[in-house]
């Protein structure tokens, strides 16, 4: 008997999201390099420097006690030791939404995220297909496995300064993501990994048409590299997500976009940053 007969699709489906984000579980402590991240002050930035200089001298590593609460956890809000993925509850249903609305409704297509990290999202996108016994799609993990890319300045200006590439937790090599799956009991041949930077390798990306498209590539280029190579496969009626609203980059990239391509349909809100369209009509070929 299978999950659709038994009727527990919506129980995996439920453990498996509270799984990936750590959410059945306290907090334990967070890597200190996390209070770089968008906690913006230069004091506080300095003062973990000079803490992570200290601490590699001595060979030891510095950890933080997480102070966040159950909102910011849910919402993806804060960086954490464990989670598999860092989107947080409220993306992972969004994402749970639009792939059963696609299965439900014949959007033709693969699944697509460009920017994995740990793996989590993709993993749940597994985790969904197979609930829904769903044979016939795969599901993309697009990445470099190894961080995000210093900024092109010149060809996009808008990631000018940015500082995403110097992060090395945001870097996590494929034997990791490939792991994580295994973990799951989810990596088979329904999973396809595109390792290398976007623009190399989604415009030679193996897909024909995508149902779901997740863009959790933070900065401008990486946004706009995965939105030109792949919007045009975003079957009519599929779903576009953007995990990265809130930052400036990717908020304009997926603003001049749609602008540039008169994407009309509206960009709903999923929480604080994510946000997400369905592609009305013929494709923009
Ligand atoms: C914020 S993390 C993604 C979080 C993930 N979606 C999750 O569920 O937790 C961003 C990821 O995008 C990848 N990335 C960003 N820009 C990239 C690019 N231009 N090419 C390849 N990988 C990129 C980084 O390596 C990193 O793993």
């Amino acid at each position: 008997m299978n999950l659709i007969q038994s009727g527990q699709v919506e129980a995996y489906l439920h453990l498996l999201k509270r799984t990936l984000a750590f959410a059945l579980w306290d907090d334990p402590l967070l890597p200190v390099e996390s209070a770089k991240y968008r906690s913006a002050s230069w004091l506080k930035r300095s003062f973990v420097k000079i803490l992570e200089m200290v601490s590699n001298l001595g060979g030891f590593t510095l950890a933080i006690r997480a102070i966040a609460s159950e909102t910011d956890i849910d919402e993806g809000k804060v960086w954490r030791a464990y989670p598999d993925t860092m989107i947080g509850l409220r993306r992972l249903e969004n994402i749970q939404s639009c792939v059963e609305t696609a299965l439900a409704e014949n959007i033709p297509g693969d699944l697509i995220e460009t920017g994995a990290w740990r793996g989590g999202a993709c993993i749940f996108m597994r985790g969904i297909l197979l609930a829904h016994g769903e044979t016939g799609r795969k599901v993309y993990v697009a990445d470099s496995f190894a961080g995000l890319p210093p900024p092109d300045e010149e060809k996009h200006p808008a990631d000018k300064g940015d500082q995403h590439h110097t992060l090395d937790f945001l870097a996590v090599d494929l034997e990791t993501v490939k792991n994580n799956f295994r973990r799951y009991g989810l990596l088979d041949d329904q999973v396809v990994f595109l390792k290398g930077w976007f623009e190399d390798t989604l415009p030679i990306a193996p897909i024909d048409a995508l149902a779901v498209l997740r863009l959790d590539g933070d900065m401008y280029g990486s946004t706009m590299d995965a939105l030109t190579a792949l919007y045009p496969k975003l079957s009519p009626g599929g779903f576009c997500i953007v995990d990265d609203y809130a930052l400036e980059g990717c908020r304009c990239a997926v603003d001049d976009f749609r602008k540039d391509h008169h994407i009309t349909s509206p960009l709903q809100t999923i929480d604080w940053t994510g946000r997400f369209w369905r592609k009305e009509g013929a494709s923009i070929h």
